[in-house]
């Protein structure tokens, strides 16, 4: 194995530096503890972006990766594949939806959903109806459709033009009603925005949308890439909102670890879709899909979504213990095991201190300390990153 010099070395001469690197050289991980290349042990409460929901090295995921892989790992979407539909059918019973389209992470699932939105109304007869409604401060991706959507100046400048046809709302009431009418084909928003701050918006809103939906007749896309599969402490974060979905796009733990996108539809939607409308060459790989119905049954098992709840009620309340107004940590918000505090300073101080101590955490937005701690922590873990950060708490 190279030394932490080395490969430092290599990627700054070899690979493109779209990323600020924390100097992390991590070699191996189980559950939420991760160790460095000198066997330094972390605790990781950042969990590959929300993307390792079981932890790291999960024993269900790595026999199946090894099962899937050994026997076929890849053969396209021109066959039919055994756990695609097994995995559909989870999703879709438990979402309400009907039909699932498999890519390969989350930029491409929120393009999916763009364009199955636009040809629902294509095919409706109302092609004029094409506009897209998104929000201030939200994420939906890198690729053009989705950095169109992305109500974020800093990530589309030099970028320009953005597709036509994305209409930015901030996140209040009297935005969203100005945004939406006749043309608006669909809204597309995150039930908490991530990214941008962990930022859960009230009922009134979510009150709002429905009653602009009755009225407008426009779709509403659900971004549940970070928000889905547990992270919120429940399968969606949608049925909160009280917004019965017609499309929702889903990413980040859908693959166990390895690239996987997904978009639930509804039936109306799915039937203005034929062969050919869409495609991918990798989307809903069979070795993906397998890690993926790992970690959909552990979120089925009986107890499973309690223990979460409990756990992030915990670390949330320890957290919220911390804030004072003259202190770094002013608020806590979030749902369930995806949390934000705000902070008074650069949350990048907090951050390399906690790692100096053993601790991964990561921001959103400007001033927001992130944590999205595996589903798997315990009490025990917890307690551990509630003591570190307490330390840091001092102003
Ligand atoms: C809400 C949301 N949508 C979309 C994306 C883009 O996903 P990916 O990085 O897999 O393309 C992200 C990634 O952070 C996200 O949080």
């Amino acid at each position: 194995m190279s030394s932490a010099d080395s490969i430092r070395e290599r990627d700054a001469r070899f690979v493109l530096g779209t990323y600020t690197r924390a100097p992390l050289f991590l070699s191996h991980g189980r559950g939420a503890e991760v160790w460095d290349l000198e066997g330094r042990r972390y605790l990781d409460l950042v969990s590959g972006i929300a993307v390792n929901a079981l932890g790291h090295g999960d024993p269900l995921v790595v026999a199946a990766i090894h099962e899937q892989a050994s026997r076929i790992a890849h053969s396209s979407n021109l066959y039919f594949l055994e756990g695609q539909g097994r995995m559909a059918e989870i999703l879709c019973r438990r979402s309400g939806l009907d039909k699932t389209f498999f890519c390969n992470s989350g930029t491409e699932a929120n393009e999916a959903a763009i364009k199955f939105a636009r040809k629902f109304w294509y095919e409706s007869g109302s092609a004029w109806r094409h506009e897209i409604t998104t929000f201030q401060d939200s994420f939906h991706g890198r690729t053009y459709g989705a950095l169109s959507a992305t109500g974020q100046d800093k990530l589309q400048t030099g970028f320009g033009p953005m597709l036509p046809g994305f209409v930015r709302a901030e996140l209040t009431i009297e935005s969203l009603r100005d945004s939406v009418g006749a043309h608006t084909a669909a809204v597309l928003v995150e039930p908490v925005l991530a990214e941008g701050g962990v930022i859960v918006p009230d009922q009134a809103f979510w009150q709002e949308l429905a009653a602009l939906r009755d009225r407008h007749g426009f779709l509403v896309i659900f971004d549940e890439i970070q928000t889905g599969l547990g992270r919120t402490g429940d399968w969606f974060a949608f049925p909160a909102t009280g917004i019965v979905p017609d499309l929702v796009s889903l990413a980040k733990p859908l693959g166990g670890g390895l690239p996987l996108g997904a978009v639930l539809v509804g039936q109306r939607i799915a039937d203005a879709l034929k062969p050919g409308d869409h495609g991918t060459t990798f989307g809903g790989n069979p070795v993906a899909v397998a890690a993926g119905l790992a970690v959909l049954d552990r979120l089925a098992q009986p107890g499973f979504l309690d223990s979460v709840n409990e756990v992030a009620a915990h670390l949330q309340s320890g957290l919220a213990a911390l804030c004072r107004p003259q202190g770094p940590f002013l608020e806590v918000r979030g749902r369930g095991m995806l949390i934000g505090v705000k902070m008074s300073v650069d949350p990048a101080r907090i951050i390399e201190a906690a790692r100096d101590r053993g601790l991964i955490v990561y921001r959103a937005g400007a001033d927001v300390l992130r944590l999205l701690p595996p589903l798997v922590l315990t009490i025990e873990q917890a307690d551990e990153a509630l003591a570190i950060l307490a330390d840091l708490a001092t102003p």
